[in-house]
């Protein structure tokens, strides 16, 4: 059974300034194979592996398999794979997950971009788009960010989108290669009436400017 109760219906392009979101598709596999293999250093630290050791390192083999499994989330109803588009160009994912029904209607959010874009207020706008429409869209109560406390680049993001700090989890998600301790943030939908984009434009400077640069 679908956690919402139904499948997730296919998302439409979302977009802010420079920055996008769309759902992921099998057309994007070399480009993001290729991404994920160039940034080896950049993301290794922070990807989740599996705690028995299976799956292969990202980027080293043909990626149209995966991205179809990714695409059976929205059937499934448990999540939903975008990928991060900068001037038109696909620069990172941002993956929906977790999506849980009945009375918690929540999901968590991950992400990255590579190394090339790194520092443009990409990833700040990507989530305010994708929690704007977890929450307008699959009409869902709360989305959660889980972070490691070394990342700061990504400890900036939850940050500049104000998401409120819940606590830290012990070993709660296993990345790179061991059981990690992460901290975690949240928001509601009754937090942001006006929406986490209209929230992120109004921080000025850590919005604004980067995001329409
Ligand atoms: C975390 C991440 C997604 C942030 O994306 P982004 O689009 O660069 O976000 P921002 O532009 O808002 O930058 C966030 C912070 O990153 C740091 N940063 C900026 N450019 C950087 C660079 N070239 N190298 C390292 N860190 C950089 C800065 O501290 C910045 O904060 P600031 O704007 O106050 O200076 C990105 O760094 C990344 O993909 N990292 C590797 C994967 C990862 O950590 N994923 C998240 C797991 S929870």
């Amino acid at each position: 059974m679908a956690p919402l109760g139904r499948p997730i219906e296919t998302p439409v392009p979302l977009a802010a300034g420079r920055v996008g979101l769309r759902l992921i598709r099998s057309t994007d596999a070399e480009r993001l194979r290729r991404l994920l293999s160039e940034n080896r250093a950049w993301l290794q630290r922070w990807e989740a592996t599996h705690p028995y050791g299976r799956g292969a390192v990202p980027g080293s083999s043909p990626m149209r398999p995966t991205i179809r499994v990714m695409r059976r989330q929205l059937r499934a109803g448990s999540g939903v794979p975008f990928v991060i588009i900068y001037d038109d160009e696909v620069v990172g994912q941002l993956s929906v997950s977790e999506v849980s029904g009945g009375a918690l209607q929540s999901a968590q959010i991950g992400y990255w971009v590579s190394e090339h874009v790194a520092g443009r207020g990409i990833t700040p706008a990507a989530v305010a788009l994708a929690i704007d429409y977890l929450f307008a869209e699959l009409r869902l109560h709360r989305v959660e960010i889980c972070i490691r406390p070394e990342n700061t680049a990504s400890l900036r993001v939850v940050e500049k989108l104000r998401m409120r700090y819940e606590g830290r989890r012990s070993a709660y998600i296993h990345i790179d290669g061991d059981w990690r301790d992460h901290d975690c943030y949240a928001v509601t939908r009754e937090e942001v009436a006006a929406g986490m984009l209209q929230r992120l434009l109004d921080a000025g400077d850590e919005g604004r400017e980067r995001l329409t640069g």
